[in-house]
C-alpha cells in the first residue's frame, strides 16, 4: 500500500520555506540600513526611495508579510496535511498562493519604494494590491478549509484551530480596514474619517500582531515544540481553554494605539482592560508550550534548534507581559511615542516571532528535502547565540532610549518651560541607537549563516531520513 507521507504536497512547502529565508535575510537587512541611518542620517543618501520614511514600511512589510507570511504559509500547509492525514485539495490552487503571494510583495516593495502609499501602518498598500492580496487570501482559505473537510482523521489538531483563527480574521480585518474610494489607480481614500478611521486602522494593526504575530505562530509552537522536543502537548485542555480565551480577547485591544487622542474615552479604558485581562491566555499559552518540555528539558544541552523554539517562549511571555503594562494608560503616558514601543515590538518580533520562526525552519528543511539533518549543526549554535546577544542588545538598548525620552520630553521646570529641548533628547539616544543596530547587524549575520547552512543542507547529496536527527544526551556524553 502507498505511504500516506509519500501523497503530501510538499512542493508548495518546499517553495515557502525558500521565499522565508530570501524575504528573511532582506527584510531584517533593511531593519538593520534603517538602523543605520537612525546613527548616520547621511545615509539616506539624499534620494527619495532611499529616505528613512520610504524603507521603513519596505522592512515591515517584508518582516511581517514576506518573511513571517512565508513561514506561515509554509507550516500551515504542512501541519494541515499532516495532521489531517490527507494531501492538499488542490496542488494548483496552492501553487497559486505562491505565485499570487510572491507578486503581491514585489508590489507592495516596489510601490513603498517610489512613494505610493495609504500612509496607514501595515496597510500601506494601494487599492489593486489589497484587492489582489485578498484574492489571493480567498484561495488560501480554500486550500487550508478545504484540506481540512477531506481529512481522513475524525479530529482536528489544536494546531489547526490557530492557524484557521489567524487566516479567517486576518481575511476579516484586511477587507475592512482597506475599504476606500479609488480616485486614480495608484491612489485612494480612507472610506472612513477622524477617529473612526483611526480606530479601524488599530483594530486591523492589533489584530495583525494579535493573529499573525501571536496566533499564527501559536499554531507553530503547537506542532514544532512537541515534535522537536519528542514529547506531547503538556495540557490539552489548556490549549482548547487558551484558545477561546486569547481569539476572544485580542479583537478588542485596538485602542490601547489610541490613549489620550480623540477616541472616547471610555473606548481607551475598554482597550486598557482588555488588554490587561489578555496576559493571561497569552500566558496560558506560553506556559503550555514550556511544560511540553518536561522530562525533556535535558535535549536543550545537546539541541540547538530546541534552544531556539524555548527561548522564542521567553520571549512571547515578556512581551505579553510588557503589552499588558504598556496598555495602562498611565505607563502609557510615558512610553507613548518613544524608543520603548520599539523594543516592546522587537522583543516580540526578533525574540517570538523570528526565533520560532528560525527554529521551525531548522527543523522542517531536512525533512522536506530528504536529508538526515542541517549540513552544520555548529552553524546553528553560532546562530542561536547571535540571535539571542542580537535581541537582548536590541531591546535593551531600546528600554534605557525610551524611558529616557519620556522622561525627558516630560521634565518642566519651576516656571512651566520645558527643561529639555528635542535635540537634547536626540543627543542622548544616539548610543543607544548604535547598540541597536549592532544587535540588529548581528541578528541579520544570523539569518545570513542560516540562509548558506540550508544551500549547503540542499546541496549534500540525498541520505535516508532519519526519525533521531540529533544525538540524545546519552549518545552525545
Ligand atoms: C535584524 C533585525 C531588525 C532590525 C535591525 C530592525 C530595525 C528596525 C528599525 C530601525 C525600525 C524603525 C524604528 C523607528 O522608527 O524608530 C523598525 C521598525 C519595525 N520593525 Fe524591525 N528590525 C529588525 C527585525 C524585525 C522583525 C523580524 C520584525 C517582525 C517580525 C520587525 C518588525 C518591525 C515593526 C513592526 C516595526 C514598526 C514598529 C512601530 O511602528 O512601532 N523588525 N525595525
Ligand atoms: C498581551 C499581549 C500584548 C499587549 C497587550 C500589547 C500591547 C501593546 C501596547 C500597549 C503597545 C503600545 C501602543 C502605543 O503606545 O503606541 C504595543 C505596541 C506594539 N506591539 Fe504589542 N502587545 C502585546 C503583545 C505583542 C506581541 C507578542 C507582539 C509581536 C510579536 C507585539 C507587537 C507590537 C507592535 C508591532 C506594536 C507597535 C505598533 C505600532 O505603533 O506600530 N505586541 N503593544
Amino acid at each position: 500500500m502507498k505511504n500516506i507521507n509519500d501523497t503530501f504536497n510538499y512542493e508548495v512547502v518546499r517553495q515557502f520555506t525558500l521565499a522565508a529565508l530570501v524575504w528573511g535575510v532582506l527584510g531584517m537587512g533593511m531593519g538593520a540600513l534603517i538602523a543605520a541611518q537612525l546613527v548616520w542620517p547621511e545615509l539616506n543618501f539624499d534620494l527619495p526611495w532611499t529616505s528613512f520614511g520610504r524603507v521603513r514600511p519596505i522592512h515591515t512589510n517584508l518582516v511581517i508579510f514576506a518573511f513571517g507570511g512565508s513561514v506561515l504559509f509554509a507550516t500551515s500547509l504542512f501541519v494541515v496535511q499532516r495532521t489531517c492525514k490527507t494531501p492538499l485539495v488542490s496542488p494548483y490552487a496552492a501553487s497559486f498562493v505562491f505565485w499570487g503571494w510572491q507578486l503581491a510583495i514585489v508590489a507592495m516593495i516596489a510601490s513603498y519604494a517610489l512613494g505610493y502609499t495609504t500612509s496607514k501602518e501595515y496597510a500601506e498598500m494601494e487599492w489593486p494590491i489589497a484587492v489582489w492580496v485578498t484574492a489571493v487570501w480567498a484561495v488560501y482559505c480554500y486550500v487550508f478549509f478545504g484540506t481540512i473537510a477531506k481529512r481522513t482523521t475524525q479530529h482536528i489538531y489544536v494546531a489547526n484551530w490557530f492557524f484557521g483563527a489567524f487566516i479567517i480574521v486576518t481575511a476579516m480585518v484586511h477587507v475592512i480596514n482597506h475599504v476606500a474610494v479609488p480616485v486614480s489607480l495608484l491612489k485612494s481614500y480612507s472610506m472612513y474619517s477622524g477617529a473612526t478611521d483611526a480606530m479601524i486602522q488599530w483594530w486591523y494593526g492589533h489584530s495583525v500582531v494579535g493573529f499573525i504575530l501571536s496566533i499564527g505562530f501559536l499554531g507553530m509552537m503547537y506542532y514544532f515544540v512537541p515534535k522537536q522536543a519528542d514529547r506531547p502537548v503538556y495540557s490539552y485542555r489548556l490549549s482548547i481553554v487558551h484558545f477561546w480565551a486569547i481569539i476572544s480577547l485580542y479583537i478588542w485591544a485596538g485602542p490601547h494605539h489610541l490613549h489620550y487622542t480623540a477616541l472616547p474615552d471610555w473606548a481607551q479604558s475598554l482597550g486598557m482592560a482588555m488588554s490587561i485581562i489578555l496576559l493571561a491566555p497569552s500566558w496560558g499559552g506560553m506556559i503550555n508550550g514550556m511544560m511540553t518540555l518536561s522530562g525533556a528539558w535535558h535535549k536543550l544541552r545537546t539541541d540547538p534548534i530546541l534552544r531556539f523554539l524555548v527561548v522564542s517562549l521567553a520571549f512571547y511571555g515578556m512581551s505579553t507581559f510588557e503589552g499588558p503594562m504598556m496598555a495602562i494608560k498611565t505607563v502609557n503616558a510615558l512610553s507613548h511615542y518613544t524608543d520603548w514601543t520599539i523594543g516592546h515590538v522587537h522583543a516580540g518580533a526578533l525574540g517570538w516571532v523570528a526565533m520560532i520562526s528560525i527554529g521551525t525552519l531548522y527543523n522542517m528543511i531536512p525533512e522536506l528535502w530528504g536529508k538526515k539533518q542541517m549540513y552544520s549543526v555548529t552553524l546553528i549554535n553560532v546562530h542561536f547565540w547571535l540571535a539571542t546577544a542580537g535581541t537582548v542588545l536590541y531591546i535593551a538598548s531600546m528600554w534605557v532610549n525610551g524611558i529616557t525620552q519620556g522622561l525627558m520630553w516630560r521634565a518642566v521646570n519651576d516656571d512651566g518651560t520645558l527643561t529639555y529641548s528635542f535635540v537634547e533628547t536626540l543627543e542622548a539616544s544616539h548610543p543607544g541607537y548604535l547598540v541597536r543596530l549592532v544587535g540588529g547587524s548581528l541578528f541579520v549575520i544570523g539569518m545570513i549563516l542560516m540562509a548558506y547552512n540550508a544551500w549547503r543542507t540542499l546541496a549534500t547529496p540525498v541520505q535516508q531520513l532519519s526519525p533521531a536527527r540529533y544525538p540524545s544526551t546519552a549518545e552525545a556524553s
